[in-house]
């Protein structure tokens, strides 16, 4: 019964983030426990995640910095449930994640939560509007459901005019742009986001990142993003820095858009 199924969870999430936001209680989205993510065994094994707290709440953007190799991207997976860590707990609502099953989890992933990533991860057969409508084929939801929430979603992405063109034919931006109205489609209660502007030009970087920015500010989304860039997570409501698998600075950025301040705590926690 996946079409009975998918409207169930669609119903959770509409419930999720925004209203309970604008009456002005912050919910928690997002905890992380003690995390740790070992890669390898015995003499190659890489600690990649060392015992890593976060606390999200609903509505905040999130960026976390950190050089290469300091565990931007494994945090990112393991709070997306695409790998499972090695201890610590990750709880998104009041779901913990790392007690599903792996059927379950990539249902919750499919129906909860929506990925960003740098390379678009768009199916070059497809065309825009199909490219954003495929996890809402899959979970059996029906045509005229899914038309309305593809038409709306083109539309705030700005895609409408290229909603039939195939990726080849979409300029970066507005191939990332497809990738986060597909992201956007199952309502999902966390948005994750890997490097998402690091294959663009400034420009175009420029407008996703504002797009971001406005699901955040206009529809409460939550946002995860990893980035090397202070530029774009100047924008971010909460600095997060890694070192080493660790988080070595937390900061609420009062001002929007300072990438000086940025620039300088990135050099001052994770040089
Ligand atoms: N599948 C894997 N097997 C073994 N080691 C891994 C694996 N994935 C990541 N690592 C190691 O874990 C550490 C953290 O990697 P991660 O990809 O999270 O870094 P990152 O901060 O995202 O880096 P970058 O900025 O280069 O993307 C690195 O030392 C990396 O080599
Ligand atoms: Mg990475």
């Amino acid at each position: 019964m996946p079409g009975g199924e998918a409207s169930i969870i669609f119903a959770v999430g509409e419930l999720s983030a925004p209203s309970r936001q604008s009456e002005g209680i912050l919910a928690q989205i997002l905890k992380i426990e003690k995390l740790v993510k070992v890669y390898g065994a015995g003499q190659t094994a890489v600690r990649a995640l060392d015992g890593v707290d976060l606390d999200v709440e609903t509505g905040q953007f999130i960026a976390v910095m950190g050089a290469s190799g300091s565990g931007k991207s494994t945090l990112l997976y393991l709070t997306g449930g695409l790998d499972r860590p090695t201890s610590g707990r990750i709880l998104i609502g009041d779901q913990n994640i790392t007690h599903l099953g792996d059927h379950a989890l990539t249902l919750f992933r499919r129906r909860r939560l929506g990925f960003i990533f740098q390379s678009f991860n768009l199916l070059p057969m497809l065309t825009a509007r199909q490219n954003i409508e495929l996890p809402l084929l899959l979970d059996g939801v029906s045509q005229a459901e899914i038309r309305r929430r593809t038409d709306r979603l083109l539309g705030l992405c700005e895609l409408t005019h290229r909603a039939n063109h195939v990726p080849d034919e979409l300029s970066g931006g507005e191939q990332q742009r497809v990738a986060i109205a597909r992201a956007l489609l199952n309502e999902p209660a966390l948005l994750l986001a890997d490097e998402p502007t690091g294959n663009l030009d400034s420009k175009t970087a420029g407008t996703i990142l504002a797009l971001l920015r406005q699901l955040s500010d206009e529809l409460g989304k939550t946002v995860l993003m990893v980035t090397h860039e202070p530029r774009a997570a100047a924008l971010a409501d909460v600095l997060v820095l890694l070192k080493d698998g660790r988080i070595v600075h937390r900061e609420t950025l009062s001002i929007r858009g300072d990438a000086a301040l940025v620039a300088d705590r990135y050099k001052q926690f994770s040089d």
